[in-house]
């Protein structure tokens, strides 16, 4: 029997019903089929695998090419969990057709079920647009790393309170625009928490507290693979960088001493 895949639908009943909502990255094929495996139901394709795979210092020039190469292997591992496409940065910011057609690309080449946009009021007319095309969109608000060259770094958002008014508005605009969920990266948990309480489509944390519907890591820190980064707002649920690291050496080490390949290892 076919599994059903998770729906936009579902997700707001869960904030509904206050059962948390799990989301991951993934950029390949390998990680997102375990991630479906054990159980995970959103699978974000992140523009982060600019900085986390392809050694780009951060996501500003991950293009349209990488993103639907790289989601298109994690749709192609996923049965259940929605699998997103984050749009990259200057795929829909200079126009709204553009965006739309972006966005297309997502669904029709790489198997996403829905994007993600970074920003607030000002690319209401763009959500709009996607969704009404039939795309469902995820909203991104608080730290959107795209802008890090605007913002001037990458420090926790919404401190004094017209930053913090501006990120309510700019949420409840997502929410009107047609926007299913938003992300709230790096913002304090009691506006994450306000931000929740007074809209009803989920919101999903990234350092922004445990009020949030649901939490998103990048699995790749999380896993304690990405080792050069180690972000407050993260947990390490194992240390898989450093033992990888430590079979490279011993094979490296083996075959240089030829204990490998052993007998049983050979015709
Ligand atoms: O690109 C990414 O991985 C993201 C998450 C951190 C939300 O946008």
């Amino acid at each position: 029997m076919a599994i059903k895949k998770v729906t936009t639908k579902e997700l707001v009943e869960m904030k509904r019903k206050k059962e948390k909502i799990t989301m991951l990255t993934a950029y390949d094929y390998l990680m997102a089929s375990q991630l479906d495996e054990c159980g995970i139901d959103l699978i974000l394709v992140g523009d982060s695998v600019g900085n986390v795979l392809l050694g780009y210092e951060n996501t500003i020039p991950v293009t349209m090419e990488e993103m639907i190469h790289h989601c298109k292997a994690v749709s192609r591992g996923v049965k259940r969990a929605m699998v997103i496409g984050d749009m990259p940065f200057m795929s829909y910011q200079a126009s709204v057709e553009e965006a739309v057609w972006n966005a297309g690309r997502f669904l029709k080449e790489a198997g996403a079920e829905a994007v993600k946009l970074e920003g607030g009021k000002e690319i209401n007319e763009t959500i709009k647009k996607i969704v009404e095309s039939g795309i469902p969109v995820m909203g991104h608000l608080g730290l959107t790393p795209q802008s890090i060259y605007k913002l001037g770094g990458y420090g926790v958002r919404g401190r004094d309170d017209e930053q913090a008014l501006k990120m309510l508005e700019d949420a409840k605009e997502l929410e009107k625009a047609g926007a299913f969920s938003i992300v709230l990266e790096k913002i304090p948990a009691k506006l994450a928490k306000k931000i929740t309480k007074e809209i009803k489509i989920p919101t999903i944390g990234i350092g922004a507290g445990v009020d949030c519907d649901g939490q998103v890591l990048v699995a790749h820190d999380m896993l304690g693979l990405f080792e050069d980064f180690k972000p407050k707002f993260s947990k390490r649920y194992g240390e898989i960088g450093k033992e990888t690291k430590r079979c490279f050496r011993k094979y490296i080490e083996e075959v240089k001493n030829k204990e490998f390949p052993a007998e049983e290892h050979s015709y």
